[in-house]
């Protein structure tokens, strides 16, 4: 088995975990958790969203957020900016990194931002000129790259375009997202193959749900394949609010404890990362859906 030596864990807990919380965490543990998350060696951290605050309510005062946070060198805080407003907004309140986030699926695209593929694109792209400028890296996402909650399968050629329109528009990288957690390894392998038709696999990010189980074994099949670049969610917080019945992202624990048994570096410390899980399960008063933080018997 080849792997990459080194992986970057790209921990987004703190925005796609928490946006599906039923009850909003205050902005004082969103910081909280951002600042134990940074405590653990994590060096990119999602910290929230420049959305609607009536479509997803729990990343409001996402401004507040990042104006709790202190700049750590090495230290990328990103948030979610589906239009120009958001993307304002954003560099306003002092985000590092910003992520416009498309579908490979049109009813998913209606659903999660209320607009078309293509009309997707007409809003990301001065977005994606705009941080240029301003020298703030871009991350594209594209949704439904094993499936769609509303469509079913998803032409894997689909998502190939998708990612390639985004990398096209200036991303520097495209985070492929399982967003339903229905993938299997063996398709997870097929659709990386797709998409490096397109796109350097360097530039490429894998986002799994764990909705099936599978977000462990999808993860190592596409490593297999190049990925090295992993996103994740501590505790497993999370799914989507536009994709229902999705469960949270793979427990970011989890990923790490698998990283270490394989030999695959990645600069973030387990204990601390179980503590900062910890922390936001109490925080919610939930379940932690980490494996390893049970194994460790935390108090989740
Ligand atoms: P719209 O209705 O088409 O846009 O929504 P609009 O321009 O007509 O505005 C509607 C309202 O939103 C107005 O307010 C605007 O002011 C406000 P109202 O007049 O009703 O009071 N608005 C905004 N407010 C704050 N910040 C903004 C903003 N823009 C407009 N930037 C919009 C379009 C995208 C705004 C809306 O559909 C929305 O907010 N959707 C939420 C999308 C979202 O956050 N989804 C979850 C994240 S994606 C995900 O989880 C998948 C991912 O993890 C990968 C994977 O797993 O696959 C990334
Ligand atoms: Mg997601």
């Amino acid at each position: 088995m080849r792997l990459p030596p080194q992986v970057t864990m790209v921990e987004v807990g703190p925005r796609d975990g928490l946006q599906n919380e039923p009850q909003a965490a205050s902005v004082e543990t969103r910081i909280a958790l951002i600042n134990k998350l940074a405590d653990a060696g994590l060096s990119r951290i999602e910290a929230g969203s420049f959305v609607s605050p009536k479509w997803v309510p729990q990343m409001a005062d996402t401004d507040k957020v990042l104006g709790g946070l202190k700049p750590k060198k090495g230290l990328r805080y990103a948030v979610l900016t589906p239009n120009m407003r958001g993307f304002e907004d954003a560099v306003a309140a002092g985000a590092d990194e910003v992520a416009i986030f498309g579908a490979a699926s049109e009813t998913f695209s209606q659903k999660n931002i209320n607009c078309s593929i293509e009309e997707s694109f007409q809003r990301f792209s001065p977005i994606a000129t705009a941080a240029k400028q301003k020298g703030i890296a871009v991350r594209g996402y594209v949704s439904c790259v094993l499936g769609c909650p509303y469509e079913g399968e998803v032409e894997l050629s689909a998502v190939a375009t998708v990612a390639r329109g985004l990398l096209e528009m200036g991303a520097v990288e495209i985070s492929l997202g399982d967003t339903t957690g229905v993938g299997t390894p063996a398709r997870a392998q097929a659709m990386i193959e797709a998409v490096v038709q397109e796109v350097p696999v360097e530039k490429l990010a894998a986002h799994f749900h764990d909705t099936y189980g599978q977000a462990l074994a999808n993860i190592l099949s596409v490593m297999e394949k190049g990925i090295a670049i992993i996103d994740s969610s501590v505790a497993g917080l999370g799914g989507c609010p536009y994709a229902r019945g999705a469960a949270g992202n793979v427990a970011s624990e989890d990923v790490l404890y698998m990283l270490q048994g394989l030999g695959v570096e990645s600069g973030v410390d387990l204990a601390k990362l179980v503590a900062a899980g910890d922390f936001i399960c109490a925080e919610l008063g939930r379940q932690s859906q980490s494996k390893v933080a049970l194994a460790w018997g935390g108090r989740c």
